[in-house]
């Protein structure tokens, strides 16, 4: 049985006979002796591998170059090298797959954006094995933090035929050919339909039966915005709960932001420890700052206030109504508050139709959470549960209600105050490795211009 080289790292005493695999990172030839570093993405760590001229298979060394994979048996010795416990003495060694001299991947350090044109090997350096390894591990922690509370995953379409954010963005799928604007009511379907850019409408519906719910899955996007925190393809989580307002609403995303830092902190210390050192030294100090301290929260009025009030430059104008960009998200929570900080009551005409109209009939009941580096990570509200007023807010946005009976209907048969929140799976991975560009947290990214792989 083959062992990950993860488990005969960890291992407390010599071992007798073990099997293992992977890919050959260097071999080092010296006096009747070789060295290989084999790794096999189990853990960051290679596994020193001595190999003497007599062993059976390593008749022709030059095979085992970097890059190419091999089948090695041998007995786990102390290792008399500094910097490493073990080392494992072939008695049998096996070239799996040979490589060939274009091998891309070489032992110096590599730059992201070389290593975002061979996507398909990337995953084999140091830093994206760690990337990847870690954004398996909090995915899990994603649905370990929603079961342990009873939320129910629920699994929303990917193809849907309303625009839950009313931006426009949706990439329209079809099976017409030529003008597929001219007979929608032919297609597939029977009527237009997209990538879903949210699945909180049909999250809603759930939450209205099942209390609380949450959803994690692909989310597409068609906003030409090339910038390093949008990609037209990623993972959104969004928990709905059903008799919750604002303030639960708020409570749960900063109680899930901290939640996952504590986790990365926990689970995933040697991960953190190579991302300190090699992409953002100001990580562990953040995750430290994130998870001890309460995040501020200010209404979007005194935030306008206090940008207004900064005598700082912005290139975008900053005013009542109109929406906070990124600088100006990003002058708050790292210049002005020094700290994550979530702004709600935004005022009505610049968000989404769903959101729960407040007293003043001015600003609705939402909220976003910014956080250093990044800017906004969580995006939420509180649900216009009255049927007249959501009635309303379809008109005023210019919706057909007919087209959203359903979703009507929740508030015809048992409505309740309910709220909920999307919160973006890549943003909040960048935020807990300092990694700058979202195209470096996502397997194969998809952005405007770019669908390799
Ligand atoms: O603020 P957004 O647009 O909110 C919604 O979609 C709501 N329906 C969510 C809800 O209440 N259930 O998006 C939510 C989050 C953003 O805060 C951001 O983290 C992420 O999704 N996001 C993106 N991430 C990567 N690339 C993009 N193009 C993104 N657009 C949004
Ligand atoms: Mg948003």
């Amino acid at each position: 049985m083959r062992t990950l080289i993860k488990h005969v790292l960890a291992s407390t005493e010599p071992k007798e006979a073990l099997a293992i695999k992977g890919w050959v990172r260097t071999r080092r030839d010296s006096k009747g002796f070789s060295f290989l570093e084999l790794n096999d993405g189990s853990c960051l760590a290679n596994l020193q591998i001595v190999v003497d001229a007599t062993t059976p298979g390593f008749e022709n060394p030059a095979t085992l170059t970097t890059g190419a994979s091999a089948a090695v048996e041998g007995n786990l010795v102390a290792s008399p090298a500094s910097g490493q416990k073990w080392e494992l003495r072939a008695t049998h060694i096996e070239l799996v797959g040979a490589v060939d001299p274009t091998y891309p991947l070489q032992k110096k350090g590599h730059t992201p954006e070389f290593l975002r044109t061979i996507a398909h090997l990337r995953p084999r350096s140091n830093l994206f094995g760690t990337i990847f390894r870690l954004r398996s591990r909090l995915a899990y922690a994603v649905h370990q933090f929603f079961q342990d509370r009873d939320f129910v995953y629920v699994h929303t379409p990917i193809i849907t035929a309303s625009d839950c954010e009313g931006a426009g963005e949706m990439f329209r799928v079809t099976a017409l050919k030529g003008n597929i604007d001219e007979k929608p009511q032919t297609d597939f379907f029977g009527k237009r339909t997209y990538l879903t850019v949210s699945g909180q409408l049909e999250g809603e519906t759930f939450a209205c039966a099942l209390s609380n719910i949450y959803t994690f899955g692909p989310t597409f996007r068609a906003e030409n915005s090339n910038t390093t925190r949008h990609a037209a393809e990623f993972w959104m989580i969004e928990p709905e709960m059903a008799f919750c307002d604002l303030q639960g609403d708020m409570d749960l995303g900063e109680e899930f932001i901290k939640a996952m830092a504590r986790y990365a902190q926990e689970h995933c210390t040697e991960d953190l420890s190579l991302f300190a050192k090699f992409v953002d030294k100001d990580l562990p100090e953040r995750l430290k700052f994130v998870i001890e301290r309460p995040f501020v929260r200010v209404p979007y009025t005194d935030a306008v206030k206090i940008l207004c009030g900064s005598g700082r430059k912005f290139e975008f104008p900053v005013k009542y109504g109109l929406n906070l960009q990124s600088e100006h998200e990003r002058f708050l929570t790292e210049e002005h508050f020094k700290s994550p900080v979530t702004v709600f009551n935004y005022p009505r005409e610049i968000k989404p139709f769903y959101m729960r109209l407040n007293d003043d009939h001015k600003t609705v009941a939402a909220m976003d959470m910014l956080v250093p580096g990044i800017g906004e990570v969580v995006g939420g509200a509180q649900r216009e549960e009255r049927l007249d007023q959501l009635l309303e807010n379809m008109r005023s946005h210019k919706l057909n209600p007919e087209d959203y009976s359903w979703y009507l209907d929740l508030r015809r048969f048992g409505t309740v105050p309910h709220a909920g929140f999307g919160l973006g799976f890549e943003r909040l991975l960048m935020f807990l490795t300092g990694v700058s560009n979202i195209r470096d947290v996502i397997p194969f990214a998809r952005t405007p211009g770019n669908a390799d792989f």
